[in-house]
């Protein structure tokens, strides 16, 4: 099978980290979070976390340059997997042009989880996370079975700084205008596809899959 990146595009809360934890696991991908390294840094404490610290309690994004330089690790450290599935990277145009040179002969793909901001709202106030596993619920949809415990472990839940009503709406103002413009970008390379992220966890999985069953037959294609 034919090595490639895929990008999980969309808003926070579109359910990019629910969807590419699993999988990653499913299609053998590495999975890089920046959002998920990036606040490994901030509680550890080093010089990126404190560098990148207040810019995301304030929903902005951190510079360009630190960010790529971790993808850039990532993904040259990476190699002879079947390949990458990237979750909050690229944010914005210049984060997109750097990946292009990064990614070298990989074929790169955005498949974008499209959702209501309605619902958008629901599941960021609702997100809760276990500080000690790092499984993740949702007071709405997916509660612990103990209040504010989590299941597996016994620990109690937290809730993301950033989650907080007025920096989802900053989180949400930026997106459009730094990241939505990536549609177009991948849209004009004719590798991006859209899925309906509405629906629950496995409906919108099921379609997840299908989306990469597609890219994969069209590579295998185009190899022949
Ligand atoms: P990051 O962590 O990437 O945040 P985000 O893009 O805002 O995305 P989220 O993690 O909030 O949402 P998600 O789409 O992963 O949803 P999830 O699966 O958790 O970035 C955080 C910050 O880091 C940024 O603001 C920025 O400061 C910085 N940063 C990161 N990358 C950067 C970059 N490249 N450049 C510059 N700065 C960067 O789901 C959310 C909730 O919904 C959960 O509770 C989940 O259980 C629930 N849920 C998920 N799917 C469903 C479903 N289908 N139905 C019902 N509930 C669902």
């Amino acid at each position: 099978m034919t090595s490639l990146a895929i990008i999980l595009l969309g808003p926070p809360g579109a359910g990019k980290g629910t969807q590419a934890k699993r999988l990653g696991r499913e299609f053998d991908f590495v999975h890089i979070s920046t959002g998920d390294i990036l606040r490994a840094e901030v509680q550890k404490g080093t010089a990126l976390g404190k560098q990148a610290k207040e810019i995301m309690e304030a929903g902005e994004l951190v510079p360009d340059s630190l960010v790529a330089e971790i993808v850039g690790g990532r993904l040259r450290s990476g190699n002879g997997k079947r390949g990458f599935l990237l979750d909050g990277f690229p944010r914005n145009l210049v984060q997109a042009e750097y990946l292009e040179g990064a990614a070298g002969d990989l074929p790169v793909f955005a498949i974008h989880i499209q959702v209501e901001e309605e619902q958008l709202f629901k599941r960021l106030t609702g997100r809760r996370h276990c500080p000690n596993c790092g499984r993740i619920y949702n007071v709405y949809f997916s509660p612990p079975e103990r209040e504010g415990i989590c299941n597996a472990c016994g620990s109690a839940l937290m809730q993301r700084k950033d989650d907080q009503p007025e920096v989802i709406r900053e989180r949400l103002r930026v997106y459009r205008e730094q990241t939505e413009p990536l549609v177009g970008f991948y849209a004009s390379r004719d590798a991006y596809f859209e899925v309906d992220g509405n629906e629950g966890v496995e409906a919108v999985f099921e379609e997840l899959s299908a989306r990469i069953a597609q890219i994969d037959q069209s590579l295998e294609r185009a190899s022949r």
